[in-house]
């Protein structure tokens, strides 16, 4: 018998003797087994289908589209922040790198593709279309919420305004009510709740808590501290803070750009899906929401999402 073949044989036959499996059984499988194709393999027919829009207004389509895009690049971040998290304190500072890199550059693609969004529709479709879609809106976006969460410090999550009033000691429970994003959805007629919000709670709040919990010394940048000193190269500083301007400057100028040429009509903004006081909530030289607050010189915080440069 051929020896790479042979060589083969006895790694699967030992694979399958250690967890007391007949491998000939499986060899069987294989025989049968139809080959993989490309559509099968990304479920294609699957995903083409995910697109389910609520009128026939064409361009609710692109809507729909994008913000399953950006769900998925959401996701890619997400898997790299868990890998790192999942390393503890063992990473290599050029491992730990690489992945932050992966992260900015995955900020970056939804940042640039944004005029997707804010050039790619017509007004007046997104405008009667957008009706249809209440109370829904991309504030419900748990990934995006999870993200934070798995990078930065709770504390940092915390609304501005009440920030001073905790520190490394607090606790989720203590902090929790007062996370930043609780602020962006009071409805601007009562200065209650929106819908959005509660809707939002109700589905997420207890997952979110217990995240939050899970994360506590335990996230990116407790990680990016654990490592020694000579470690902390100039290069993961870098690569942190853009991924933090990417993060909480960038796509969020992006998006607020957006939001303005859809829903700002003089002399009053049009109300937003959800409700909410976005004008006074959405820029982010207003939420000051920043990861990293260390590797920022007061200036660069003082002018947060008027810098664009890391
Ligand atoms: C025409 C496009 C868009 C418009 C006009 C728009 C508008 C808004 C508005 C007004 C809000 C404030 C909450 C509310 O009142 O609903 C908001 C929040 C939000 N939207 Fe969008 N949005 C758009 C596209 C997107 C896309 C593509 C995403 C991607 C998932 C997204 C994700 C978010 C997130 C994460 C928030 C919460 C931001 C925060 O808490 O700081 N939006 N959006």
């Amino acid at each position: 018998m051929n020896p790479e073949l042979q060589q083969r044989l006895e790694k699967l036959e030992a694979k399958y003797a250690a967890t007391g499996q007949d491998w000939l059984s499986y060899l069987d499988g294989l025989i049968y087994s139809d080959y993989l194709s490309y559509w099968d393999y990304i479920h294609l027919d699957v995903l083409l289908n995910l697109q389910q829009p609520k009128t026939k207004i064409p361009d609710e389509n692109i809507f729909i589209i994008y913000h399953q895009i950006t769900e998925l690049y959401f996701k890619l971040v997400r898997l790299e922040l868990q890998q790192i998290i999942d390393m503890g304190t063992a990473p290599s500072a050029e491992w730990f790198d690489i992945r932050i890199r992966r992260c900015v550059r995955y900020f970056e693609a939804l940042t640039k593709s944004f005029a997707i969004m804010s050039d790619g529709m017509d007004k007046n479709q997104f405008l009667q279309f957008r009706m249809a879609l209440l109370p829904a809106s991309g504030f419900q976006s748990a990934q995006y919420r999870k993200i934070e969460m798995d990078t930065t410090s709770f504390q940092n999550l915390v609304d501005k305004n009440e920030r001073h009033r905790f520190n490394s000691e607090s606790t989720i429970s203590e902090m929790y009510p007062f996370i930043y994003w609780k602020f962006g959805a009071t409805d601007r007629e009562t200065g209650k709740k929106t819908y959005t919000l509660i809707q939002f709670e109700e589905k997420y709040s207890e997952e979110l808590m217990i995240l939050a919990e899970k994360r506590v010394n335990n996230n990116v940048w407790s990680v990016f501290e654990s490592l020694k000193p000579e470690e902390k190269t100039e290069s993961i500083k870098k690569s942190l803070r853009l991924f933090d301007l990417q993060v909480n400057a960038l796509w969020p100028m992006a998006h607020f750009g957006t939001a303005v040429r859809y829903l700002k009509a003089e002399p009053e903004e049009i109300a937003a899906t959800g409700g909410t006081n976005w004008m006074e909530y959405l820029p982010p030289q207003l939420q000051k929401r920043i990861f990293f607050p260390t590797l920022w010189e007061e200036a660069e915080k003082e002018n947060w999402g008027k810098t664009t440069q890391a």
